[in-house]
């Protein structure tokens, strides 16, 4: 665990992480990525500018946003960005940045779109990241959000036969694991709103994980069938991943701000590094970032 500050929510530690060819190419999770290709391809809009990835990881899905002329892919683990950078390659279209969710280093009303997968599971404060998130993107702006959803059918039977104790119709967030939570539909409906995001669409996901299925049953079947499933999100959550899509619905005008990143320690906008630098200087009290190998370092 990193960020044990009193005053800072925790963040979970991917740092030396394998998660990516453990978790996805070794771990059996073919049925899983198909699934979650299929969702975003629903939920992306066809064409867009600057896109934010927030716990990007190793990037494995970002080579999905194919509509987006750029994407900056943050994580706050410096490896799994490396590896990113590793599969994507260096480049304009992408911008590497270590930095994490609860204090973005970005200037307010930057992106005209977000998408955060894999990743509200690890926040212990899911309404600071969230308000974040608002801050950065532009008004009416679409947002994609995955969650685990506590109230999934496996949860429900095994509170039913008492081999669960904890309920999946409960509002409250389950920590499972030490900074691992399941969460509620409708708690995740409530934290949007309250971040100023309007629900605009849902999809349950993965509703067919189950080892014995994807063992015997081909993945491309099971995710054809899960594509159906997939509709049935705007009614009813019952699956143990949520897809959502919501647009940034701020109560003002957006203002326009000259600048790309924000300081953290100050808050006063800053350029984009020039091509090839090693350091990126707050031009409003001087504190010095470094950007290693084309990769931007927020963390401290
Ligand atoms: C389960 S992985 C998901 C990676 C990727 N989104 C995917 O679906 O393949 C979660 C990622 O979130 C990142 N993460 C966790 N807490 C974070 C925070 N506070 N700020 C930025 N990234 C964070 C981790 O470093 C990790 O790479």
């Amino acid at each position: 665990m990193n960020n044990q500050n009193k005053n800072h929510p925790p963040v979970i530690d991917y740092e030396g992480s394998d998660y990516q060819t453990s978790f996805w190419k070794e771990g059996g999770r073919e049925y899983e990525d198909r699934c979650e290709q299929i969702a975003l391809k629903r939920l992306l809009p066809d064409e867009g500018g600057l896109l934010l990835e927030i716990g990007a990881g190793a990037g494995r899905n970002t080579p999905r946003y194919t509509g987006f002329k750029r994407v900056v892919l943050l994580d706050y683990s410096l490896t799994q960005v490396q590896q990113a950078q590793e599969y994507l390659g260096k480049g304009d279209k992408y911008v590497y940045v270590i930095g994490d969710v609860y204090r973005l280093p970005f200037i307010d009303n930057l992106f005209d779109g977000a998408t955060m997968i894999r990743v509200l599971h690890h926040m212990k404060d899911p309404q600071v990241a969230l308000g974040g998130i608002n801050r950065v993107l532009q008004n009416k702006s679409p947002f994609l959000l995955e969650y685990a959803n506590k109230q999934n059918l496996k949860a429900i039977l095994r509170y039913w036969m008492g081999v669960q104790e904890w309920s999946p119709f409960t509002l409250e967030a389950i920590e499972f694991e030490e900074l691992n939570f399941d969460f509620h539909p409708k708690s995740v409906k409530k934290l949007l709103a309250e971040a100023s995001f309007k629900l605009e669409r849902q999809l349950s996901v993965s509703h067919f994980r189950i080892n014995f299925l994807k063992k015997w049953v081909p993945t491309g079947i099971l995710a054809a069938l899960d594509s159906i499933f997939q509709y049935t999100g705007d009614w009813w959550q019952l699956s143990p991943s949520v897809f959502t899509r919501s647009i940034s619905d701020k109560k003002s005008p957006d203002k326009h701000v000259e600048g790309f990143f924000q300081c953290p320690a100050c808050k006063k906008p800053m350029p984009e590094a020039e091509p090839g630098a090693d350091k990126l200087v707050c031009p409003s009290c001087s504190k010095i970032y470094p950007v290693v190998d084309g990769i931007y370092d927020f963390r401290n």
